[in-house]
């Protein structure tokens, strides 16, 4: 492909190696008692990610040789199908831009410490790369159902803000919160957000907000739990949820299991 995105290394200043590394260590501190042990092992794993923003063809020699996963520089957001197909070919699309100084505690969009300290980690995990793909090709046959806000809504709760049961209580594997100060602390010692034990096409119901922490949290008891209940082909819970109501960010059921139910 002649017409490649190119992270261009060389061109970050001192200042972009110095916002990442604030940001490192940063969540270092707070990430040691809080993200899972599958996280915690990822960025030990890629060690290069501590200096300052990785130059992605160094992350993409030790990722590969963990999980045949590699890294892919866009410009910004993708439109779907190129997104799922990089899914689906084990590649992650990642953003190269960080955010300024004035943006350390929060930003809507992703930049390159959201894309690669908040999902690249958990990418060195068999299982969890494993169900990247599995989602990337789902993606493609959501599409084509015209199901994809369904199943935009599984990525949200488990791929960007999902925690996973460990002996010592629950721990966050999702990136959104991995790469955010402020809902890394929230998502866990909050009393405000519920936290439910995680139901496929219950999620698959619950609407989410990008503007602010979240009002659920589901935990998944496992990665190979997770995986195994998204191996079905979903066609027919797109068909069962396509008659059932949305159901609100902070609703809870009384089908739920609930971990802790949020006082907002
Ligand atoms: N089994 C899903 C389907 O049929 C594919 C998928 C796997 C989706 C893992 C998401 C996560 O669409
Ligand atoms: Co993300």
């Amino acid at each position: 492909m002649a017409d490649r995105f190119e992270q261009r290394w060389n061109d970050y200043s001192a200042e972009h190696h110095h916002i990442w590394r604030t940001l490192f260590h940063r969540q270092e501190q707070i990430l040691a008692n809080r993200a899972c042990p599958e996280f915690i092992a990822g960025v030990a794993g890629l060690g290069v990610a501590a200096d300052g923003i990785p130059d992605f063809r160094r992350l993409d020699e030790v990722l590969y040789a963990a999980t045949r996963w590699t890294i892919a520089a866009v410009p910004g957001l993708v439109p779907d199908d190129v997104f799922f197909e990089h899914l689906a070919n084990r590649r992650f699309p990642a953003t190269c831009f960080i955010r300024s100084a004035a943006q350390l505690d929060y930003l809507q969009e992703p930049d390159v410490f959201h894309d690669i300290f908040g999902h690249v980690p958990m990418l060195m995990n068999p299982v969890f790369g494993d169900y990247m793909q599995a989602y990337g090709q789902g993606g493609l046959k959501a599409l084509h159902l015209g199901s994809l806000e369904r199943l935009a809504r599984l990525y949200w709760y488990t791929v960007e803000f999902g925690l996973v049961a460990t002996p010592r209580g629950p721990r966050i594997y999702g990136s959104g919160i991995v790469s955010s100060k402020g809902e890394s602390v929230y998502c866990l010692e909050s009393p405000t957000p519920n936290r439910l034990l995680f139901d496929l096409p219950r999620v698959m119901r619950t609407r989410y907000r990008i503007d602010s922490f979240q009002q659920s949290y589901f935990l998944i008891e496992s990665f190979e739990k997770l995986f195994a209940a998204t191996q079905p082909d979903f066609t027919p819970y797109y068909e069962a949820t396509r008659q059932l109501p949305d159901i609100e960010p902070d609703e809870v059921l009384a089908g739920d299991v609930v971990l802790q139910r949020g006082n907002a």
